[in-house]
Order: structure tokens, then sequence, then C-alpha cells
């Protein structure tokens, strides 16, 4: 199979047939990470650039180790002691890294759309880190792996989504991903947090917490996104966490085998207890390892396309 796209910018534009490609190449470098020599010569000679624009632990560091097992050269951009705070713009801060030539820029950003924009201002192939509130498709793209990997497919099985489902660019790009897969999604959080008409994506929508999880395989928390609230959007943060945080209660209501999902970083005890992050049902930590398998993938199919 062929990977037609020089930028990934988002699910939404992924076909099932591109998503099964980025999942089944992820699947053949996840081993290269468990050698003693942790390195292919893949993009010996290529450039990656990570230029953030906002803050990211997970993210950042494994597009870093994914482009270095990968034998890439990579340029950490930190926003805080760049021109930009000099008032250099985006567009000639994207100028002056492709006139150094590299393949490739992960870009993270506020503003959605951000990475669309670069994508046409630049020869390098663009991948979307996160952008605003619209999507974080390698976030996507791992969780989906991680599920393929634990139950075999993604087709038919019950996920749910529960959270600050309006500020997240991970839900957004999970609800596209599994949707095209065939997953049965149902999203849960204050009604206030729910973006009008979402339901249209093929999504079912409930505001109570123990529907959600009835019979689900999967349970995916979100991040309450404090920073993205600018007026308060519900009562409290204890009133959220009575009403929409997991507890190990809850996870009698799913399927016996259900897994617990979160793209981190966790708000802990307050969208999810510490006893379901921390407990025998959590993928928290294995989805971070499936992120460095994931993102060499991508940085391989968008450069060698
Ligand atoms: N999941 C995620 O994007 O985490 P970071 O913000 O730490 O990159």
């Amino acid at each position: 199979m062929h990977f037609s796209h020089r930028h990934l910018l988002g699910i939404q534009g992924l076909t099932a047939e591109d998503i099964t490609l980025i999942m089944d190449t992820a699947a053949s470098f996840k081993e290269v990470s468990n050698r003693e020599v942790k390195r292919v010569p893949t993009l010996r000679g290529h450039t990656v650039v990570n230029l953030f624009y906002e803050p990211s632990t997970r993210t950042r560091t494994s597009f870093e180790i994914a482009a270095k097992r990968l034998s890439a050269d990579v340029l950490n951009i930190t926003i805080s002691t760049s021109s930009v705070v000099k008032g250099e713009s985006l567009k000639d801060t994207v100028k002056t890294i492709e006139a150094m030539q590299p393949s490739i820029i992960v870009i993270r950003h506020a503003e959605a759309g951000v990475p669309q924009m670069v994508s046409r201002l630049t020869r390098c192939s663009v991948i979307n880190a996160g952008d605003g509130s619209h999507e974080h498709p390698t976030q996507g793209l791992l969780d989906m792996f991680t599920i393929r990997e634990k139950k075999g497919e993604l087709k038919g099985l019950k996920i749910a989504i529960i959270g600050d489902i309006l500020h997240s660019r991970v839900a957004r790009s999970n609800i596209w991903g599994l949707i095209r897969m065939g997953a049965d999604v149902t999203l849960c959080g204050p009604p206030t947090l729910m973006p009008i008409g979402i339901e249209r994506l093929g999504t079912r929508i409930t505001y109570d917490l123990s529907e959600a999880v009835r019979d689900a395989d999967i349970i995916m928390l979100l991040r309450l996104q404090l920073e993205r609230q600018k007026n308060s959007m519900f009562p409290s943060v204890r009133e959220y966490t009575e009403f929409y945080g997991l507890k190990e209660s809850h996870l009698q209501l799913a399927k016996p085998d259900v897994l617990i999902m979160h793209p981190g970083p966790i708000n802990r005890d307050i969208e999810i207890s510490g006893a379901v992050a921390d407990g025998e049902y959590s993928l928290i930590l294995e989805q971070v390892t499936n992120g460095i398998a994931v993102r060499m993938a991508v940085l391989y199919l968008v450069n060698g396309r």
C-alpha cells in the first residue's frame, strides 16, 4: 500500500486504508525500540524540526526519540528563547527554518489551522502535533494503535470518550479515526463542554457517566483543559469530579476486560482517580510507549511518500 500524503494535518483527511497503513508500519517499527541498539538508518541525512508554540512533554520528546531512532538529525526550537519573543512572525519563523533545509517540520500551536497554513508556506512535510482545539492526529493514531494491539481490531468496539469534549483536539482526532474504523463511539461530559452538532459525526451523546461506561470495551478520559476555558463552564472542579470523574466503582458497569486510556497529562483525582490511573486496567503508560512507534511510522511515511 502507498501513503499519498505529504503532510499529516489531521485524521479527518485520512481514509481507513491510510490509518491501517500507519498502524501496520508502527507495528513493524515497534520492535526497533526493543533492540539493544535502538536505531535504523531510514531517515539518515534528513533533519526534523520540532517547533512547539505550546508546552509538551509526551509529544515533543517522543517525536525527538522517534526521529533519532530513524537516524534523522533533530532540532528542537524553544519558543521562549527564539526570535519569536522579539516579535518575529510565524511566516518569517517558518521561512527561516526552511532556509536551513530540514525535511519535516513538526508543529504545535494554540491556534487551530496553523499547521495547514504552514504546509502552504513551505516545501517541507508538516506534521500537526496539536492545533488549538482542532486535531492532535498522532495522539489519535497512537490511541487507535494501542486499542488494536490490545483488542485485535477497532471495528464494533464500544468506546466511551469522557470529559471536556469541547476543548479537546484529542477527542476530535479520535472521533474521526474511530468512526472511520467502524467503532461505536459514545461521548459524555457536561452539556456546556459538548460541542453543538457533534453527533452528526456519527457518535452517541449522553450526559450520564454510568450510562456512558455501561458495557464499554474502552473508556477514554480527557484532561479538563482549564487553560482554554475563558469563563467557567461548570460550577466547580469538585462538582465536575463528582459527576464526571472516573472512579473504581464505575469499572463494574463496563465489560470485564475494559481498558482505560488517557492521553495525558492527567489531572489526578479530577477526571480520573489515582487508583484507576495506576490500576490494572490502565493503558496510560503503554500509550506513551506506543507514541514512539506511531511517530516513527508517520515521519517515515510523510517523508517517503
Ligand atoms: N498527550 C499530549 O499531547 O501530551 P503533551 O502535551 O505532554 O505532549
